[in-house]
C-alpha cells in the first residue's frame, strides 16, 4: 500500500480476516486490558449523542477513540495504532430489516496520522462485548463455577455462549434465557458446544438461582434482574446498561467496572445513580484491567457476591480492528483507496 492509501474492509472482508474467531478476539481483549493497566494503551471516555434528544431516542451515535501502544512505546516514536470507532444504533432499523447497530472503525498511523484502514465494525463490537463479559466472568467468578446463565439471546447473547465456554472451559452447564423463549431456543440450536450442556430456559429466576455466573446482555429499557433470584456468592456481569436493579449492586461485596469514568458518568447506569447517591465510591470500585494485570485483587472470598458493569471499551475495538487490518494485509483482503493523489496544500 502507498502512503496515500488506506485499506477498506467491508463486513465479509472483516470476517475473512478473523473477526468471528473467538479465541483470537478473547486473546486481544485480554492483552488490551493488561496493556491499558500498564499505561501503554489510551482509552479516553467516549462521547455520545442521542437524536433527537435523550427522552425521545430514535438514533444514538458514539465516538470512541483509543491508542494501542506496545512494549516498545516511547514519547518520540509511537508504535501500534490510533483509531476511532463510530458506533451507532437506530431503533427504526428493526422494522425496516436493517441491523440495529451500525459501526465503522478507522485505524490511523499514530505518527503520520494518515488513515491506514477503514472497516465495518459491528461484528467486532459484538465479539469484543462477548469477550469482555467472558473476561469479567473468568476473573471474578468462584473457582468452582460450573453453571452460567446468559440473559438475552440477541447478537451479543449468542456470541456469549462461545466466549464463556472458551474463557471458562470448566463450565458444565449454560442456561440461555430471553424474553422471547423461541429466540433463546433457536440461538441454542444454532451450534454445537462440545463439553458443555447449553439449554434454553423459560423461567429466569429458576435459571439464575442455579447459576454461579449470570451474564446479562438484553435490550431491556427498564432494570429487571433482582437480587433475590441470585445465588449469594454468584458473579453478575452486566453488559446491557439497564439490565440489573440497584439492589444487585447494593448487595455486592465488590463492584467492578470496565471504565470508571464511562460507567459512573452514564445517566442510565445503576453505578451512576448509586455513585451520585453516595452508595458507590470510586476508590472501592476497581476497573477490571487492574485485576486482569494482577495489580489489585478481584474476588476476595468464595462467599462474596461480585458484580461487573461494562459499557464497552474503545481500546478493545481498535486493538482488534488493527489486528484485522494486519491479517487482511497479509492475506491480500480488501480494497485500497486513496486519501488524495497529491495533497492540495502542505
Ligand atoms: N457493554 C458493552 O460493551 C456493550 C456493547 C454492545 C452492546 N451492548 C448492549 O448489550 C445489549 C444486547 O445487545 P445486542 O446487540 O445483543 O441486542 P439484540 O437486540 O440483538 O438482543 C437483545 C435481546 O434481549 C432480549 N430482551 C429484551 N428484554 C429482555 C428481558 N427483560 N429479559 C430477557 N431478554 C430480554 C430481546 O428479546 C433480544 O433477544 C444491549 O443493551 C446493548 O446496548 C453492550
Amino acid at each position: 500500500m502507498n502512503k496515500n492509501e488506506f485499506l477498506y474492509l467491508q463486513q465479509e472482508d472483516v470476517i475473512k480476516a478473523g473477526a468471528l474467531d473467538m479465541p483470537f478476539v478473547l486473546e486481544e481483549a485480554e492483552l488490551t486490558l493488561k496493556r491499558w493497566a500498564q499505561g501503554i494503551v489510551k482509552n479516553p471516555t467516549k462521547v455520545s449523542m442521542r437524536l433527537p434528544d435523550n427522552d425521545h431516542e430514535q438514533s444514538f451515535f458514539v465516538a470512541m477513540p483509543a491508542y494501542i501502544g506496545n512494549e516498545q512505546d516511547s514519547s518520540t516514536h509511537l508504535y501500534g495504532a490510533a483509531g476511532m470507532k463510530w458506533a451507532a444504533e437506530s431503533i427504526s432499523n428493526v422494522s425496516s430489516r436493517l441491523p440495529r447497530g451500525i459501526d465503522m472503525l478507522l485505524v490511523s498511523d499514530p505518527n503520520t496520522c494518515l488513515p491506514v484502514a477503514f472497516m465495518e465494525a459491528s461484528l467486532i463490537t459484538a465479539m469484543r462485548t462477548a469477550a469482555s463479559a467472558a473476561l469479567g466472568a473468568k476473573y471474578l467468578s468462584r473457582k468452582d463455577s460450573k453453571t452460567a446463565c446468559i440473559v438475552g439471546a440477541g447478537i451479543v447473547g449468542r456470541l456469549l455462549i462461545s466466549a464463556v465456554t472458551c474463557a471458562m472451559p470448566a463450565l458444565e452447564q449454560i442456561y440461555v434465557y430471553d424474553l422471547n423463549y423461541e429466540t433463546a431456543k433457536s440461538v441454542v440450536a444454532e451450534k454445537e458446544y462440545p463439553g458443555v450442556k447449553v439449554e434454553a430456559v423459560p423461567s429466569l429466576p429458576e435459571a439464575t438461582g442455579k447459576a454461579d455466573v449470570v451474564i446479562t446482555a438484553t435490550s431491556a429499557r427498564k432494570p429487571f434482574l433482582e437480587y433475590g433470584w441470585l445465588q449469594k456468592n454468584a458473579t453478575v456481569v452486566q453488559m446491557g446498561p439497564t439490565d440489573i436493579k440497584d439492589e444487585v449492586l447494593l448487595n455486592a461485596n465488590k463492584v467492578v467496572v470496565d471504565n470508571w469514568y464511562q460507567v459512573s458518568g452514564f445517566y442510565l447506569s445503576p453505578v451512576h445513580k448509586l455513585y451520585e447517591a453516595g452508595f458507590i465510591k470510586q476508590e472501592e470500585t476497581p476497573e477490571l484491567r487492574f485485576i486482569v494485570d494482577g495489580q489489585v485483587p478481584g474476588r476476595e472470598s468464595e462467599d462474596d457476591f461480585v458484580a461487573y458493569c461494562s459499557l464497552g471499551l474503545a481500546s478493545m475495538d481498535i486493538a482488534i480492528g488493527y489486528k484485522i487490518y494486519e491479517n487482511a494485509l497479509t492475506k491480500g483482503i480488501g480494497v485500497t483507496l486513496p486519501v488524495w493523489d497529491a495533497p492540495k496544500w502542505l
